[in-house]
């Protein structure tokens, strides 16, 4: 049968140089030996929910070279289901990626096939939106793409989960029919504080409850502080993250939406989905690399 759990989003070669410190406009810093992960927002979170367990699909698009047939490749050993992805002609999505000694990474994508994947590819997705218990999104792909791929989930009943990863700005956010069905929005302090202009992650946090239309729930999460949960018009709940070591925070965020998304897809209310989605971002920064990085259960701190 189709599976539990659909995501729909990019992917990604990420080119990573680990450097002592990230360069400034102008500036050339030597770093150490290039690394070729598989990556791509969209792919991390997959396989996230594959090495926990889920059953999983990835609608993706990936170019006709090397990388794309490394990524496809990889999603197989993983156990994501690949019958929702196409190959085109010509490049797949590069990340251009440093992490410096703190673990934190700057990234630039370059989205090659992902840029290809057009609204009206939807139309192919509808059975497989209509059959999974939950769709997950993020926005390396082109936004009509999202937008369509939502509208169709709200006609189907399937349950929402959107990560507006790159951030974007509220204009961007609040327009058209992108945040009314998110059940939840799963934002870092970076992309909520985006939103909002300036202020606070809890000012934000306000900001984006008071939309309207605004998400059905929200999910932000605070790197080592764990992650707050709004649902309806309660109190914001705080969920704590179990301490570790960071080495490499690169698609950790994608490590948490995708155990989130799996664990929603399984029948768990969102505070219990939170709380395993904590430990899986926090194991996923123990490790270098995104994908390299995801936990299997008995790995969960
Ligand atoms: O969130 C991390 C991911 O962002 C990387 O894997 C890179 O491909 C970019 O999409
Ligand atoms: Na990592």
């Amino acid at each position: 049968g189709p599976a539990r759990l659909l995501v729909v989003g990019s992917i990604n070669a990420d080119l990573v140089v680990r450097v002592p410190a990230h360069p400034r406009p102008g500036e050339t810093v030597l770093g150490g030996d290039l690394a070729v992960h598989p990556g791509g927002k969209g792919a991390n979170q997959a396989v996230a929910a594959a090495r926990l367990g889920a059953d999983v699909a990835l609608a993706g698009r990936v170019g006709d070279d090397d990388h794309g047939r490394m990524l496809l490749a990889t999603l197989r050993r993983e156990g994501v289901r690949t019958e929702a992805m196409r190959t085109f002609p010509g490049s797949s999505g590069v990340a251009l990626i440093t992490v410096d000694d703190a673990g934190e990474n700057t990234i630039t994508v370059a989205p090659g096939a992902n840029a290809r994947f057009a609204p009206t590819d939807v139309t192919d997705l509808a059975p497989a939106i209509e059959a999974a218990a939950v769709v997950s999104l993020q926005l390396e792909i082109p936004l009509d793409t999202v937008r369509a791929v939502i509208e169709r989930c709200e006609a189907a009943h399937t349950r929402v989960v959107l990560n507006p990863s790159p951030a974007v700005s509220r204009d961007v956010l609040t327009s058209g029919t992108l945040l009314r069905a998110c059940d939840p929005l799963v934002l870092n302090e970076h992309e909520a504080t985006t939103i909002a202009g300036d202020g606070d992650a809890r000012e934000a946090l306000k900001l984006l409850r008071a939309l309207d239309p605004s998400p059905r729930s929200i999910v932000l999460t605070l790197g080592s502080a764990g992650a707050l949960i709004a649902e309806a018009d309660a109190e914001p709940v705080h969920i704590a993250a179990p301490p570790v070591t960071a080495v490499d925070t690169t698609g950790a965020g994608d490590a948490f939406t995708g155990a989130l998304a799996w664990r929603l897809a399984a029948g768990d209310a969102l505070p219990a989905a939170t709380r395993y989605a904590v430990r899986a971002g926090a194991a996923a920064v123990r490790r270098a690399g995104a994908q390299s990085s995801y936990p299997t259960p008995d790995e969960l701190p």
